[in-house]
């Protein structure tokens, strides 16, 4: 059994959360495109968990998690993370893997991600930082290390002269920049190289007899729908497919094993970084959200923009995800807010477009046309039961179920584990 929990917007909908609440159910945990860009929050009695690369079941001590083929594996941030879980009781020996395929960001790719942002100049993304699009790149340029590379001393030598040669070039000529060295790197990498042996298997075979045993297996998507390098706001996205498809390709599970869709939806909409938004609040209400949901980036720290709720694109994230059912998350902080506004349609030169058009010129300077709800004033965060949310919070969530055509499976309505209302 496979169910695949992908974000439906641009991120941060809130997947950790909902992926601890299932996981509970499932018996591996696997993660199948992103790297250490994700920021998947967990928190449970008060304690706060982020996870960058590691899946978010890792918290339930009988659980295996893994981490795709399709996934840019950091092993700073990777060993930062397992520390830090060691730290506070968790173990992850023997019960966290990792694919024999999935490329290794190194050093210079998150020096190159940061300096490539800074130069593309009115054309800025607003990347993380963390090497994720110069990762993609080797890989599909073919000069990419993985993991099975990395854990042998010859290939991996012969690797990374190969690819510093090329980085080492762009850094002197035309970044101005100063040099890696290749051996110095490499014996920097020993020990980390060492530690990374014991989590390297072949995990397309693994995931697959699972699956054939009859285990349950739990797709963690990282980022979301629209920052899909497919079917995002292209440029303004991240380098892989975040969308349900990547589940196939970035662990090697075939479509035909594939049982269950769940998309994460934010309340209302947010976006990290650059690119169009075309719900965007901009005014003193963008702020309030921003300050009751907390939204600041849990990878990078920065506050993230906040705007109404877009049918629009939920729509589209339904057809290209092909899914099943939805969470809807952050219910709570829309709390106190007198007209809610839902994005229904987008208006440019004349022309109305109700679906998602691909054409990022007409994304970033339509208009939106809006429909008008009445808000509520309760504290829903501590409703166990659908019945019990005020009239109009319930007039809203239908709003979005019709608008949408998603069926709505769960509410959370707030961020510990037990705030989640089941339909
Ligand atoms: P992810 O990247 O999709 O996993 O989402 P993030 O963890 O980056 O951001 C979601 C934030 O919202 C985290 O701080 C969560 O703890 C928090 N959160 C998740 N669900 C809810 C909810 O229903 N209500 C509130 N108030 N906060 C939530
Ligand atoms: P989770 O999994 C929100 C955004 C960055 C930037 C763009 C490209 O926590 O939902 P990248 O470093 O990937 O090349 O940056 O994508 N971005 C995210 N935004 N949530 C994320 O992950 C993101 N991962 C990348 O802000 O705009
Ligand atoms: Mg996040």
């Amino acid at each position: 059994m496979v169910i695949v929990v992908v974000g439906t917007q641009w991120g941060d909908e809130g997947k950790g959360k909902v992926i601890d609440y299932f996981a509970r159910d499932v018996d591996i945990i696997a993660r199948y495109q992103g790297g250490a860009n994700a920021g998947h929050t967990v928190i449970i009695n008060g304690k706060k968990f982020i996870f960058h690369l590691i899946p978010s079941g890792i918290l339930y001590p009988d659980k295996i998690c893994v981490i795709g083929n399709g996934v840019v594996v950091d092993p700073v941030s990777l060993f930062e993370e397992i520390s830090l879980l060691e730290k506070n009781g968790i173990k992850v020996d023997g019960r966290l893997f990792i694919s024999e395929n999935a490329h290794i960001t190194m050093p210079y790719h998150k020096l190159l991600d940061q300096i490539e942002d800074k130069f593309r100049g009115k054309g800025k993304l607003g990347t993380t930082g963390r090497g994720i699009g110069t990762t993609y790149a080797d890989k599909y340029n073919r000069i990419g290390i993985r993991a099975v590379d990395f854990l042998d001393d010859d290939v991996f030598y012969e690797k990374l002269k190969i690819a510093l040669e090329l980085k080492n070039y762009l850094f002197r000529e035309y970044y101005k920049e100063k040099m890696l060295n290749t051996d110095r790197i490499y014996k920097e990498y020993k020990p980390v190289r060492e530690k990374m042996k014991k989590y390297v298997i072949n995990s397309v075979l693994f995931i697959n007899e699972m699956i054939d045993k009859g285990k349950k297996i739990l797709a963690e998507g990282a980022q979301g729908t629209f920052l899909d390098i497919d079917f995002g706001t292209y440029p303004y996205v991240t380098a892989s497919n975040p969308i349900s498809g990547g589940v196939c390709t970035g662990l090697g599970i075939p479509p035909t094993k594939i049982d269950k869709v769940i998309g994460v939806v934010k309340a209302y909409t947010t976006r990290v970084g650059k690119g169009p938004f075309p719900t965007e609040i901009k005014d003193f209400l963008g702020e309030k959200l921003r300050r009751s949901g907390n939204e600041y980036g849990a990878t990078t720290g920065r506050p993230r923009r906040c705007g109404w709720f877009d049918s629009v694109i939920v729509k589209f994230a339904k057809t290209v995800n092909g899914l099943d059912e939805v969470i809807i998350t952050k219910l709570d902080v829309l709390s106190g807010i007198e007209k809610l506004k839902i994005g229904v349609a987008y208006k440019y030169e004349g022309k109305t477009y109700n679906d998602y058009p691909l054409n990022t010129k007409i994304f970033s300077n339509c208009e939106v046309i809006y429909e008008e709800m009445d808000g509520w004033n309760e504290d829903i965060s501590n409703i166990k039961k659908y019945e019990k949310l005020p009239k109009n919070t319930k007039k809203y969530l239908e709003r979005i179920k019709e608008l949408t055509g998603v069926k709505i499976s769960g509410i959370s309505v707030g961020s510990e584990r037990e705030q989640m209302i089941k339909l």
